[in-house]
């Protein structure tokens, strides 16, 4: 498990006196959880996928690794081995003058060859639905932006990392590019231990993946299991001018006029617990 304990980063550069870019930041990401991190523009979050992958340190607070404080730099090569961080831009990822060369890159450093290096790229590139029949001798850079993102993921995931840590990894993809990303998301949690931190602008993306949820705002955060109630209820969500998925709006407000609803996850929970109102009311 990976813990943040009460993390302070300010920017080297920044002017002293301006706030910390994050400011006592507590976080726990538990095996077998996707937790989806929402703020706005300059909210923090890249500068928090950073932290969280070993590539920034803290300015106070630390960092913790299965219960055990990480304050060596061995212990950093440890959790950055554990590691795979999707960047913002993807394309800063990748560099090889074929997809097959990109993800085999990662995988190599670890020491695999032959056999076991090529099973382990075509599972990775099998995994973000680019088979390494059609895709692998191709050039990366001539790749569709959608494509590049998930090359620059399969390059990830051929390394088998523990915990997934993605940078806005939806922006730009359409609904046929989200659904591929998503079930190769899908493909990686299902492996067992794993875990992802998904940071986003846009919670209707990640709202099928998540099973927790945080929000980021003012360098602070606050996090909430995905079934609580009051996420839907009681969030003040015009002072994070964020936006909640359109169908969770409409089941807030519902619920806000005394409408029998469970915390909804999906539009087809709301349109199921809709029905069953409606039904229970003699079809009125
Ligand atoms: N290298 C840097 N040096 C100084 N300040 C920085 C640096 N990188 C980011 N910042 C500042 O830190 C704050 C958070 O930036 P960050 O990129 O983490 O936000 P973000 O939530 O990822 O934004 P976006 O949604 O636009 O990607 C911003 O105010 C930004 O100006
Ligand atoms: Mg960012």
């Amino acid at each position: 498990m990976l813990a943040l304990r009460n993390v302070t980063y300010s920017y080297p550069l920044q002017i002293q006196r301006e706030r910390p870019v994050l400011d006592d930041i507590s976080l726990e990401l538990p095996p077998g959880k996707v937790l989806c991190v929402a703020g706005n523009n300059g909210s923090g979050k890249s500068t928090l996928a950073q932290l969280c992958a070993g590539l920034l340190l803290p300015s106070s607070g630390s960092l913790e690794l299965e219960g055990r404080r990480i304050t060596r730099k061995s212990d950093f090569l440890e959790l950055r081995r554990k590691m795979g961080i999707l960047f913002q831009s993807p394309e800063d990822q990748l560099f090889a003058e074929s997809v097959f060369k990109d993800v085999s890159f990662g995988p190599k450093n670890l020491g695999l060859k032959g056999d076991s290096l090529e099973k382990r790229v075509r599972k990775a590139c099998e995994m973000v639905g680019l088979p390494l029949n059609l895709y692998g001798g191709k050039s990366p850079f001539s790749l569709s932006e959608g494509e590049k993102r998930r090359v620059a993921l399969a390059g990830i995931l051929a390394m088998e990392p523990q915990i997934l840590i993605l940078d806005e990894p939806f922006i730009g993809l359409d609904f046929e590019g989200r659904k591929l990303l998503e079930s190769a998301l899908e493909a990686f949690m299902r492996q067992g231990t794993a875990s992802i931190i998904l940071f986003t602008h846009e919670l209707a993306h990640c709202w099928k993946l998540a099973t927790d949820f945080a929000f980021l705002s003012g360098g602070k955060i606050a996090a909430f299991e995905k079934g609580d109630i009051n996420l839907l209820r009681d969030m003040d969500f015009s002072s994070l001018s964020m936006n909640l998925p359109q169908w969770a709006v409409l089941a807030r407000k519902l619920s806000n006029m005394g409408a029998k609803i469970n915390n909804p996850e999906s539009p087809r929970d709301l349109a199921l617990a809709l029905i069953s109102i409606k039904e229970s009311s003699g079809g009125k």
